[in-house]
């Protein structure tokens, strides 16, 4: 998530002994410190996502824009030189990734901020998959258990690691994120007037936030519009709903008498179901964010620890997630009342 960071790199594998492995540590020579200072201050003091709070930051006396950039080239050039000397192992790589995965999350972010204020980002995305006829709506996937979490090498987040087995009863899930088509019928039926279909939590940011629709949709007399990069435009209803929060998902499930899939149900399903369609939206599930048995921090300690106090997960990718990022293993969360994430849901049922 963008209120944690990745962290993540040398595998957590149990060694011989069946004991974690401990986290990499850094072996490069500190060169950062010219380039803080061209930044006229220490770059932590402004950048130092752990300490500089966010109300903070729109006060603070940044360099300008060339500066800035200057910086950022003077340090990626000091990132590939040291490249070029690392081990190419996971260990020697651990620090690369994590810093090219962070800059990918907050490239993500990025998009997510242009479409709240309204700014054109679209062209920065890869044009929408051309949906054909519909797929199956749904999967059955029978009782197993599952190993639940990334196990090996190469780069995981701490947060991912390691895999434990986990009971999965026997379940049937859609095999896409819900369609607007088939969300929509619930705002129009008076889903978001109807109590019974909210949570104690929902129902109160229902009413602090006077939501009534889902967060850039109005209805017009031609029909549902959604604001795209600054632009209302017909709506596609035959899209991916999106920007809708974890709230407002349970509430469609109640309304729908569905419910959302746990994580582990996502990951299986994800791994074995045919026709399994993902990446358009990032997913809300029915879990929250706790560390895996086995779970060791790694370097930044910031990225998922301070994080396990009940967020709900969320699985998949969105189409602004990096390709590189995307993985059907990756943990994703936020608090649930975020609808400026391009997230959604799939939903779920257990077999009789
Ligand atoms: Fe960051």
């Amino acid at each position: 998530m963008w209120a944690g960071l990745p962290t993540g790199g040398s595998p957590a594998t149990p060694s011989a002994t069946g004991a974690p492995r401990p986290p990499p540590t850094c072996r490069a020579p500190s060169r950062t410190q010219p380039h803080q200072a061209a930044c006229g201050a220490p770059a932590d003091g402004f950048y130092n996502a752990s300490t500089v709070a966010h109300d903070r930051r729109w006060q603070l006396p940044l360099p300008d824009a060339a500066t800035t950039r200057d910086h950022l080239e003077a340090s990626l050039a000091d990132t590939l030189a040291l490249l070029q000397t690392a081990a190419e192992d996971d260990d020697g790589l651990y620090f690369f990734r994590l810093a090219l995965f962070h800059e990918d999350m907050h490239a993500e972010a990025a998009v997510c901020m242009a479409q709240t204020l309204g700014l054109d980002a679209g062209e920065i995305l890869d044009a929408p998959e051309q949906r054909g006829a519909p797929g199956p709506q749904a999967a059955t996937v029978p009782a197993t258990q599952w190993a639940l979490g990334h196990e090996g090498p190469g780069f995981a987040f701490d947060n991912e690691r390691s895999a434990h087995t986990v009971p999965v009863p026997a379940f049937e899930i859609d095999t896409e994120a819900v369609r607007w088509a088939r969300f929509l019928p619930f705002v129009e039926q008076g889903g978001y007037r109807e109590r019974a279909f909210w949570s104690e939590d929902g129902w109160r940011w229902l009413a602090q936030t006077g939501t009534s629709v889902p967060r850039h949709l109005r209805h017009s007399a031609k029909g549902w519009q959604q604001q795209r990069w600054g632009n209302w435009q017909p709506l596609d209803a035959q899209a991916a709903a999106c920007h809708l929060t974890a709230f407002e998902a349970e509430a469609w499930c109640a309304w729908a008498g569905r419910r959302l899939p746990t994580e582990a149900e996502w990951e299986c399903a994800a791994h074995t179901a045919p026709d399994w369609s993902w990446g358009e939206v990032w997913e809300w599930t029915a879990s929250v964010s706790a560390p895996i048995p086995g779970f060791v921090v790694h370097p930044y300690v910031d990225y998922s620890q301070p994080w396990f106090d009940g967020l709900p997960v969320l699985r998949g990718a969105s189409a602004a997630t990096v390709p590189r990022m995307r993985h059907l293993k990756y943990r994703n969360y936020f608090t649930p009342e975020r609808n400026d994430v391009m997230a959604s849901f799939r939903s779920a049922a257990i077999l009789a």
